[in-house]
């Protein structure tokens, strides 16, 4: 699936569905893809903290940077096609420039990302956070069409390898401090609700579709995943 196919698609959308929804369903659209494009746009900015802090702490693996630069590049893929599809439904604002000016703050997330074992299990906590959050929001995506529906679903399958991906390299390689992964969770938890999201990828968890029976139970799974 092309970023064209899927700008085409939107274009369509633009001319013969837009207009038909209600405003504040027009709004509600515009306004989740904004926040969807600009989280997956982040992955950038979680990558080159993730690069610097190797220089700071030490060690991460190479099966860690493996699993990194995989991530990585389906993340921009993610962006990529999301970005298509919000500038042809909704070409009115530079959102090109919106993007530019973004830049991350990590200071917060600092005192719980301490190594490569608390970056994971904050990893594969966000990733089956975020398969549940696209989930919950496929009929707004549906709406633009189904060539797009089926990049969103493409997009949730991605999600979930990630945190398949990311639980691997915990159970093989950090078993012995799974017992900490609850409180890593927590601490993640609490830092996200407290503190505005930093443009940091993780922990973009404020829309309402982050309720708090989505977020216990990816604790839940995640927890007995790696027990
Ligand atoms: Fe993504
Ligand atoms: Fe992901």
């Amino acid at each position: 699936m092309t970023t064209s196919a899927l700008s085409r698609e939107a274009q369509q959308f633009r001319t013969h569905g837009l207009q038909a929804l209600p405003h504040a369903q027009k709004r509600f659209l515009r306004d989740l893809l904004w926040n969807d494009v600009s989280t997956e746009y982040d992955a950038r900015f979680l990558s080159a903290w993730l690069r610097g802090q190797e220089v700071k702490l030490g060690y991460f693996s190479k099966a860690f940077w493996q699993t990194h630069d995989l991530w990585a590049a389906e993340e921009e893929r993610h962006f990529a096609g999301l970005f298509a599809v919000l500038q042809s439904v909704f070409p009115g604002r530079d959102w090109q420039a919106k993007l530019a000016s973004r830049s991350a703050t990590f200071e917060h997330l600092e005192p719980l990302l301490q190594d490569e074992f608390s970056v994971l299990v904050a990893g594969a906590f966000d990733e089956l956070v975020t398969v549940r959050a696209y989930r919950a929001n496929l009929h707004v995506y549906g709406l633009v069409g189904p060539l797009f529906l089926d990049f969103v679903l493409l997009m949730i399958a991605d999600e979930a390898l990630h945190y398949a991906r990311f639980l691997r390299r915990l159970q093989e390689d950090h078993s012995s401090r799974s017992g900490e992964a609850k409180n890593i969770i927590r601490g993640a938890r609490a830092i996200s609700s407290a503190e505005p999201y930093g443009a940091t990828f993780l922990l973009d968890h404020k829309d309402p579709e982050y309720t708090t029976e989505l977020l216990d139970s990816a604790e839940r799974i995640l927890v007995a995943n790696l027990a």
